[in-house]
């Protein structure tokens, strides 16, 4: 399967333009500028219109944040892109912006900062109704999204409306820090995370891998190493087997670590909460182990206490681990502990493009074996007993891959081997096991 990162059909909404010098040629700025769109140029009238070209492009620059143009991406492509914001480059003339895009085909995870040059200006739509479009996306978010947001940056107000949530988005828009550094690896970060003011002025941040405090510079960091005497997250070791190992973290008991890990992790989740009161959740970090210590490869975070019967908050692989099964770990992690409590579970929505697809993935995996094995009929009730997994995820699993008929006022779950081995196929590999022999560990209870 490729990568849903790497936009490989430029067919599918997006067109491939030939290079800007070769457009100047074959592209005509609509002399009496009524709608700017380009029609071919003959080539008597080719010099002048060149000219008017030129000023119809000047007279653009430098491009209103909203307007829609097509960008040259890594792929050396043209895609759609929005500009977010603009800012002036250190030593450009007047005209010399730089412009943060978002690629409105791809998740934002893949908004960046490029130069004028990497954008088609013939392709330069008007610019939209920043007000009006803002108000869809409102009324398009669910009551849980705005509570979660109303959560992080408007405490103590019930409901958000629609002139805080422009706040958040205008907040949120662009990324604040660029990279970090975290043990062996040098990351490039994802979304924007609420950092403490004194650190908006840092394009980088120097993590300690264990403790997982955060620092400007790398000095500090290195000073830091040199007193820091964790060498694995803080709390129980809960679960070894080989080189991996989780440690479960009391949200309460290690309130900075907690923290620490709700900045990182919000580099590269989006519409998450960053919880500020750690004190009501439980995380379980993975670990790879070696003779220098226990490196966090990803962690899932779990409330004490869910209403909604959430058994996952927020999960995440630290980008160098990702696609290597450590997320299809965590995830089945998350239903042993739910079988432990004798509880059924899911997890917290929204989730995102990727979390999807990895739940999809596993949820159909767990399914479809069990159904390839049992003999007879089975309920949606006992395949939840069975996995822990909530009747509703299973519903939806079986309906999406259509292998479920209403019939008589009750569900009928298709079992066609055939059927079942295709979808398994499709679903792909299974990941890395939790031996659950290895996994010592009790339920949360409070204490006092
Ligand atoms: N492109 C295409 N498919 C992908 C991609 C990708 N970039 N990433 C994961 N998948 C799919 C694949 O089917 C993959 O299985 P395969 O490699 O056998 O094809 C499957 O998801 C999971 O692969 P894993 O290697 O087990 O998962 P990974 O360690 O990469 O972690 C995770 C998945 C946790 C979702 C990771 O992508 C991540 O941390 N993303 C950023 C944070 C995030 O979005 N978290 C979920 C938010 S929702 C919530 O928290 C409740
Ligand atoms: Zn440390």
């Amino acid at each position: 399967m490729g990568s849903i990162d790497t936009p490989k059909n430029p067919e599918n909404g997006s067109r491939t333009l030939p290079p800007a010098t070769d457009a100047y040629a074959t592209y005509d700025g609509d002399k009496n500028g009524i709608d700017g769109m380009p029609t071919r140029a003959t080539e008597m009238t080719l010099p002048v219109e060149s000219e008017a070209i030129k000023k119809r492009r000047a007279s653009m620059l430098p491009l209103e944040v909203g307007t829609r143009v097509l960008c040259r991406w890594r792929d050396c492509k043209y895609h759609p892109v929005k500009v977010i914001e603009r800012r002036k480059m250190p030593f450009g003339g007047s005209n010399e912006y730089e412009y943060y895009v978002h690629y409105t085909e791809f998740n934002r995870r893949l908004d960046e900062w490029v130069k004028l040059e990497q954008l088609d200006l013939d392709s330069v739509e008007t610019v939209v109704d920043e007000k009006v479009e803002d108000k869809v996306t409102s009324l398009k978010m669910t009551r849980h999204q705005k509570r979660k947001i109303d959560e992080t940056h408007v405490e103590g107000h019930e409901e958000l409306d629609a002139a805080s949530l422009r706040e958040h988005e205008e907040f949120t828009k662009v990324k604040n820090i660029a990279t970090i550094e975290l043990g062996r690896y040098e990351i490039e970060t994802w979304y924007f995370s609420p950092f403490p003011p004194e650190y908006n002025d840092c394009l980088r941040l120097y993590f300690c891998e264990f403790c997982l405090n955060f620092m400007k510079r790398k000095e500090q960091l290195q000073r830091h190493m040199k007193k820091c005497d964790l060498k694995h997250p803080p709390g129980d070791e809960i679960y070894r087997s080989g080189t991996l190992s989780m440690f479960e973290v009391d949200g309460k008991k290690n309130k900075v670590y907690g923290q620490n890990l709700c900045y990182l992790a919000k580099l590269f989740l989006d519409h998450k909460t960053l919880y500020y009161d750690v004190d009501l959740f439980l995380f379980y970090i993975l670990c790879e182990c070696d003779d220098r210590g226990c490196h966090m490869v990803g962690y899932f975070s779990k409330e004490k206490h869910s209403e909604e019967s959430y058994n996952l908050a927020c999960i995440l692989t630290l980008p160098p681990y990702q696609r290597k099964g450590y997320g299809k770990f965590l995830i089945a992690f998350s239903y042993e502990l739910s079988k432990k409590e004798s509880k059924v579970g899911t997890p917290e929505r929204p989730l995102s493009d990727l979390g999807l697809l990895s739940y999809r993935g596993y949820w159909t995996r767990v399914l479809l074996d069990i159904l390839k094995r049992h003999k007879g009929n089975i309920s949606i009730k006992e395949l939840s007993d069975m996995t822990a997994i909530k009747a509703e995820d299973i519903l939806t699993t079986l309906q999406t891959l259509e292998l479920i008929q209403y019939r008589k006022g009750q569900h009928v779950i298709c079992a066609d081997p055939k059927v079942l081995d295709r979808h398994l196929k499709a679903a792909g590999r299974g990941g890395l096991e939790v031996d659950v022999s290895k996994l010592i560990w009790t339920p949360y209870k409070e204490q006092g």
